[in-house]
């Protein structure tokens, strides 16, 4: 079982990056955020929960968050492993995640932390937009789409989120930067953390992270 966190401030570039590396790697992507937002367009009461949260730029608690990656990752499609994005947030969540892999026999592959200054945040994030079927990612100069406001990849209408309204975004990164700091330290000190610089260009990252996980980028052979 493989298991890759992917770490950073939010819109530091994770979900762009965790989905190169689904395919190159062929393990499954899994987003508590993503996981969050399904959750509520379906009403059920954790995502309820994790809604009102969300809407203020806060960490859903470790309870309901643990729980519901545990759940994923015991979905069949994740028996070879995860790259997971947007968890651990916290220690706890850190913790309970060593506990999970014990029992599985497993552990943290590498942690990568893809760093960006925070004053480059709040301008990736304000220009963000996401497909609405499936939550492909473009930015409004760094990566458009080729039809403006229509996503390449499905043809669906590209959406803002709910959370990147400029007071949310300050809200998150005022209230997540510490969790984050306690995070990369945790594995820091394990032994695993591998930090690469987010500000270069989207494929630069990839291959960045890429070559930390061992695999040749696209076009190398
Ligand atoms: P989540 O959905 O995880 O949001 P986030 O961490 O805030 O991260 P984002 O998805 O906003 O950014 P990203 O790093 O994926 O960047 P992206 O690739 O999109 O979480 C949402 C909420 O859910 C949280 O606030 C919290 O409430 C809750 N939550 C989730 N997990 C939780 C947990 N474990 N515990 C508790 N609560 C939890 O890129 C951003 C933009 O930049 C895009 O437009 C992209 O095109 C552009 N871009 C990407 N890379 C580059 C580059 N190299 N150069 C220029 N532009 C780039």
């Amino acid at each position: 079982m493989r298991i890759i966190v992917l770490l950073g401030a939010p819109g530091s570039g994770k979900g762009t990056q965790a989905a190169v590396l689904e395919e190159r790697l062929g393990i499954p992507h899994i987003a508590t955020g993503d996981l969050f937002r399904a959750a509520a367009a379906e009403g059920t009461p954790v995502g309820e929960q994790a809604a009102a949260f969300m809407a203020r730029g806060e960490l859903v608690p470790d309870g309901v968050t643990i729980a519901v990656l545990e759940e994923r990752l015991n979905r069949p499609d994740a028996a070879r492993g995860a790259i997971l994005d947007g968890f651990p947030r916290t220690r706890a969540q850190a913790q309970a995640l060593d506990q999970t892999l014990e029992r599985r026999a497993a552990r943290i592959d590498r942690a990568l932390y893809i760093e960006v200054p925070s004053e480059d945040l709040a301008e990736r994030l304000s220009g963000r937009w996401i497909c609405q079927v499936a939550g492909h990612v473009y930015h409004q100069t760094a990566h458009p789409p080729k039809v403006p406001g229509i996503c390449d990849i499905d043809g669906s209408p590209l959406i803002q989120r709910e959370d990147d309204r400029m007071e949310t975004i300050q809200a998150r990164l005022a209230r997540q930067l510490g969790a984050l700091a306690e995070v990369v330290d945790y594995y820091r000190q394990r032994g695993v953390l591998r930090a690469v610089d987010g500000r270069r260009p989207i494929d630069e990252v990839s291959a960045a992270l890429l070559a930390v996980v061992d695999v040749a980028p696209a076009g190398d052979g």
